[in-house]
């Protein structure tokens, strides 16, 4: 039976401990300071990427490179989906050729569950329309507990387009399993209800739609790109900045302890103030991104060779 990993709902704490465990372990080879085992020789790992990414695609290359895999590139533009191609007969054609793991990243919610259900490879969901991001959740996770020695007792702010972010959804099933208080925090038009609604996450998970009233007592802020590719620019007021972006005057209002975090792209000057984003007493966003690479590499290892 092939290992997927395809969202981070419904795992439990001591299955994203483990895999957070192993990506620790992985982060001096991903930051290029020791030697990783070539735990992967051997294996063909092909990342097809239907919608844009910079950081998730070269950080799949980068592990799998990491541990001795070699990864195929498919990007959406320049496949044949534009002649009309489905995306599962895409992947089919892409396990006939061989490989040991799809890496997929579709604007089709579900689309990697669907895929697994037709394949003997194992498949990684690095991004799946509005669902999960499961790698993603667990960067986000490893770096706040890098920063803050654990979980349980945090207080940890997601601001912005909640309704459309699949890294929204997975943080907050990962950082309320691992005992963390999540608020999540938006314009009304892009916070779902339903968020409130699930009784077993609404214990530690709080709803608002005011960011100053909930600055004073964090220890960590994600924020989050307004997702304009996924009809959120519709429901965006014009002075966004002024109620939700973290701006300089909103970061010195935050305790010192409190980290802030950024998935990337970041829309500097919008979600961000510059200063803000490139504080590096504060700010992880670039640290996320080599705790990226560990994390892949781990989640690689786990799926492939158990
Ligand atoms: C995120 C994504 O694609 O969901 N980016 C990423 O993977 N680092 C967030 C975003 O695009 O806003």
């Amino acid at each position: 039976m092939p290992r997927h990993l395809l969202q981070l709902e419904g795992l439990d704490a001591p299955a994203l401990t483990a895999l957070l465990d192993r990506a620790e372990s992985f982060i001096p080879a991903a930051r290029g300071e020791a030697a990783a085992p070539a735990s992967l020789a051997g294996k063909l790992v092909a990342n097809l990427f239907f919608e844009d990414s910079t950081r998730t695609r070269l950080s799949f290359e980068a592990a799998a490179a990491r541990l001795g895999a070699r990864s195929l590139a498919l990007q959406g533009s320049g496949s044949s989906t534009s002649k009309g191609e489905t995306f599962l007969d895409t992947a089919l054609n892409v396990e006939a050729l061989g490989v040991d793991a799809i890496v997929v990243r579709t604007d089709l919610s579900g689309g990697p569950a669907q895929l697994a259900g037709h394949v003997r490879c194992a498949v990684i969901n690095a991004g799946d329309g509005r669902h999960e991001h499961p790698t993603q959740g667990l960067l986000d996770c490893l770096t706040i507990r890098r920063a803050l020695g654990g979980f349980q007792g945090a207080t940890i702010a997601i601001v912005g387009d909640i309704a459309n972010s699949r890294v929204a959804r997975s943080a907050l099933h990962a950082l309320t399993t691992l005992g963390a208080k999540v608020r999540l925090i938006g314009p009304p038009t892009l916070m779902p209800k339903s968020f409130a609604q699930v009784p077993a996450v609404a214990e530690n998970v709080s709803i608002s739609n005011d960011l100053d009233a909930n600055l004073h007592d964090l220890d960590a802020i994600m924020m989050l790109r307004v997702q304009l590719e996924r009809a959120a620019g519709g429901s965006i007021a014009s002075d966004y900045r002024v109620q939700y972006g973290l701006t300089r005057d909103r970061a010195s209002r935050l305790p010192a302890r409190c980290i802030v975090m950024h998935p990337g792209p970041v829309n500097r000057g919008v979600e961000v103030d510059d200063d803000v984003a490139d504080d590096r007493r504060r700010s992880q966003i670039l640290l996320q991104v080599t705790h990226g690479v560990a994390v892949r590499m781990a989640v690689l290892d786990h799926c492939l060779v158990g």
